[in-house]
């Protein structure tokens, strides 16, 4: 069995200094995701998205860029810009549990709204052209409203599920629901990867 290293995002951690002098030093990734950006209403990439996820600036790392966005529009456009600059991949951030994110339903927040997270990933499919996987969180108050969500990511070819296996409203406090886990492992049609923090 091939076991492959993913390095996980830390918004405001893991910049592009940060991944490149891990690579130089440290290295043992296979893939560096990048923490999020969040698609403006107008579209454009501001210089911080920009130096954040310009591949020269990534020198040889492998890089996944993720997106933070409940309107399917901004994920089209976002997989498109990212797809002409070389990336295969576009993650989804559907993990984000911090108020000021899920306030505007988006990351975690957007799993408030199974119907319309299946609206947005009908889109979504029908247009982008890159490969789409997403981080979730089990659910917003109880890890039972995974089943739910599972239904909705098994209707859909994501390229791999990473789950973090605790609700929004648990933020990163307490032991991870281990069980939901096990069984979204053994339940899910598309690959799972695991959560840890690098
Ligand atoms: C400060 C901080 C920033 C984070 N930023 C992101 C992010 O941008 N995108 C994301 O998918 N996850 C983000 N995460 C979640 C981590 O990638 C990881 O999934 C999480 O920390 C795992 O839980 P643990 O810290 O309990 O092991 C962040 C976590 C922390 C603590």
């Amino acid at each position: 069995m091939t076991v492959r290293c993913d390095f996980a995002p830390l918004d405001g951690i893991t910049k592009v200094v940060f991944r490149r002098v891990w690579h130089a030093f440290f290295g043992g990734v296979d893939r560096y995701f990048i923490p999020f950006f969040s698609p403006t209403p107008q579209h454009i990439l501001t210089p911080r998205d920009r130096r954040e996820i310009d591949p020269a600036n990534g020198g040889d790392l492998c890089q996944v860029p993720q997106v933070m966005t409940c309107r399917a529009g901004d994920l089209i456009w976002a997989a498109e810009v990212l797809g002409d600059m070389g990336y295969r991949e576009v993650n989804l951030n559907l993990g984000c549990p911090s108020g000021t994110v899920t306030a505007k339903g988006k990351g975690a927040g957007f799993l408030a709204r199974p119907g319309e997270l299946d609206r947005f990933f009908d889109e979504v499919f029908s247009h982008v052209k890159v490969s789409v996987s997403v981080k979730t969180r089990l659910g917003i108050q109880s890890p039972e409203e995974f089943g739910r969500l599972l239904e909705i990511y098994n209707r859909y070819p994501i390229a791999c599920l990473t789950i973090h296996p605790r609700v929004q409203k648990e933020k990163y406090r307490g032991e991870v629901h281990r069980d939901v886990f096990a069984a979204a492992l053994a339940e899910s049609r598309n690959p799972v990867r695991k959560f840890h923090a690098a």
